[in-house]
């Protein structure tokens, strides 16, 4: 059977800490070559939602460093595609999601999904419509670092103490075999001390016109490797990317949209959320600039990765498959990263047969 047509498997938890990726893997801008090309080129990348093209015509433009992509519902009829060299790309529409692929290759949206798409179908993403502006922010961090912070929700007691006011904690998510991450928070019980949050806590029973119960008090996180999050709120959806910038910059983009037919409830609880979700963005930036800096300095190790930081590890799993150089303790000499990573390939590929 093809890696196409298998369907994603849940993988077991880990049994054993694991190890984290090399410091220098954070700073190395011949590895963002090699990355770049091996994982934002190789898997879906989400461009927008249905609802940011509305009618024929319309179109969103998408920057992945190097690559530009065009997301259009029709034709352009006004442009000459062979002056622009403009160059089709496979794309699907994955619950009113728009993602594009620019390699081409690997399963569909919907079948990476399938174990899944039961959680995302109860939203019923499709018929959302745009909060105003993406936010897009700049963090001078390489694109793992914020990928790796998204995923793990250890740091959370620390580092967002609303959300550790908020949500009853949760270690882990389920893990699929392709590299999709979810987990669901559900609302504490005991409310907290801040007015705005308790009013959310207060609120977020109403929803239940929409979900069934168990569904109206919660939040489901998707995490897509290498660099996707969507976050369904009963009020609400957000969508996180990490493009990279450059070894030590990457964009940070959160769009968020809404669901056509808020209740007055519902739209305080969306703005109570959205000002909650800009805290926690400011919280995170801070922290993996932080991070970042002590890439630099030689008194810092990288630790062993908790079992608790599962989705981590396998992300760092999935960097050492793919691009084998990244296993290395220390960087290859200068200008030789990539004939090192053939050479490692070629006798992993030797020794597999
Ligand atoms: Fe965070």
């Amino acid at each position: 059977m093809s890696s196409k047509s298998r369907s994603p498997r849940i993988l077991p938890g880990l049994e054993r800490t694991g190890e984290a990726l090399p410091l220098w893997t954070y700073a190395s801008a011949e590895l963002l070559e090699l990355e770049y090309r091996e994982f934002f080129l190789k898997s879906w990348q989400m461009v927008g939602h249905e609802c940011d093209l509305p009618k024929a015509g319309d179109f969103l433009t998408f920057d992945l460093w190097r690559d530009s992509v065009i997301p259009t519902p029709k034709n352009f009829p006004d442009i000459d595609r062979s002056e622009l060299g403009l160059q089709e790309v496979r794309m699907e529409i994955y619950r009113g999601h728009i993602l594009v692929n620019l390699d081409g290759d690997g399963p569909a949206v919907s079948h990476m999904m399938g174990p899944i798409d039961g959680e995302v179908a109860a939203y019923s993403p499709e018929g959302y419509e745009p909060i105003g502006e993406p936010t897009v922010q700049v963090w001078d961090c390489n694109w793992k670092l914020a990928w790796d912070n998204y995923q793990e929700n250890y740091h959370i007691p620390i580092g967002h103490p609303c959300l550790h006011r908020m949500l009853v904690e949760n270690d882990e998510g389920v893990t699929l075999d392709n590299g999709i991450n979810f987990g669901v928070f559900e609302m504490k019980e005991k409310l907290s001390k801040v007015p705005r949050e308790r009013r959310y806590q207060e609120l977020i029973g109403c929803t239940d016109r929409r979900f069934s119960p168990d569904k109206a008090r919660r939040w489901l996180q998707i995490a897509m490797n290498p660099n996707m999050g969507i976050e369904y709120y009963p009020e609400m959806f957000a969508l996180f990317q990490v493009l990279p910038l450059g070894p030590e910059k990457s964009l940070i983009k959160l769009n968020c949209y809404s669901p056509p037919d808020l209740s007055d409830e519902e739209r305080e609880m969306q703005g109570i959320n959205l000002a909650i979700l800009d805290e926690v963005n400011d919280q995170d930036k801070l922290l993996v600039e932080r991070i970042q800096r002590g890439v630099r300095t030689s008194g810092y190790r990288p630790g062993p990765l908790a079992l608790e930081e599962s989705s981590v590890y396998r992300f760092h799993e999935y960097v050492r498959e793919t691009i084998p150089v990244a296993r290395l303790r220390e960087p290859p000499i200068r200008g030789m990263l990539e004939r090192e990573n053939a050479r490692l390939q070629a006798s992993a590929a030797s020794e597999a047969q």
